[in-house]
């Protein structure tokens, strides 16, 4: 694992930017894995203005988004298909049809988790999957005691990430309970994962993360038995982990 730190939530956009340009300069049909939250916001951004500037192009991207809330129709402003039109796929020249967020009002949601998978795999794999971190140290949607061989499936929220989450919504009640996600084998397929923390609220998870063990309790330690992963972390997140 290889960590890179950086001063703050800018300077972790714009490292994590010129990473994912590289990749998808290099990669000649880049299957990217997708995040939200407010972690890749930035980067985001970023992304945009790259591809604004004719550094990149993303119209032989795929991606396919880590998870979505059950119960939230696309439209739905606090979708995450709606977050990622909003944020990012709106914006550049990526194409509609190449894109996977799970459905999250799906009639089998069950059907719908095999389905993800399956567009994964062939598709050919995700090539650079991007991850934030829950403050529990979820990654996806997969709360502390998931197990380490999960696919893509219905999870409960825990009342943390609802807590968390509820920033976004009205009231905590419209927080949806239960959402679709990745599992941890179906990021661990990927062959590369660039994981994103800002900010003193991921100072614990990341101190878990980068000196405790491999533990389901702490679902981003998996991320320690992958070949290929880099963290980009700001100050005020590496603060547990420098013993401030
Ligand atoms: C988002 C996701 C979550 C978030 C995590 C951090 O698609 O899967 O694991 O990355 O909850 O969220 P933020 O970035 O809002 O702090």
């Amino acid at each position: 694992m290889e960590v890179i730190r950086v001063k703050d939530y800018d300077a972790m956009s714009k490292e994590a930017a010129s990473f994912l340009v590289e990749r998808i300069n290099r990669l000649k049909n880049p299957i990217l894995g997708l995040a939200t939250g407010s972690t890749p916001e930035g980067l985001y951004k970023c992304l945009i203005e790259e591809y604004k500037q004719g550094n990149v192009s993303f119209k032989d991207v795929k991606s396919f988004n880590l998870d979505e809330y059950v119960g939230l129709e696309k439209n739905d402003p606090n979708s995450y298909y709606y977050f990622m039109k909003d944020k990012l796929f709106d914006h550049v020249d990526i194409s509609l049809d190449h894109v996977r967020v799970p459905n999250g009002v799906a009639t089998d949601l069950q059907q719908e988790c095999v389905d993800h998978e399956e567009a994964i795999k062939a598709a050919g794999g995700i090539d650079v999957q991007l991850l934030g971190i829950g403050a529990n140290g979820h990654i996806g949607f997969n709360e502390p005691g998931t197990p380490f061989t999960s696919k893509t499936q219905v999870v409960d929220l825990e009342e943390s990430t609802i807590q968390a989450n509820s920033r976004f919504f009205n009231s905590i009640e419209e927080v949806p309970t239960q959402a679709v996600s990745m599992g941890i084998e179906t990021i661990m397929n990927s062959k590369e994962i660039l994981l994103l923390a800002s900010g003193a609220s991921k100072a614990g998870a990341l101190a878990k993360l980068i000196n405790g063990d491999v533990t389901e309790d702490v679902p981003a330690s998996v991320l320690k038995n992958h070949p290929n992963v880099t963290v980009i972390v700001d100050e005020a997140a590496f603060a547990v982990v420098d013993g401030k």
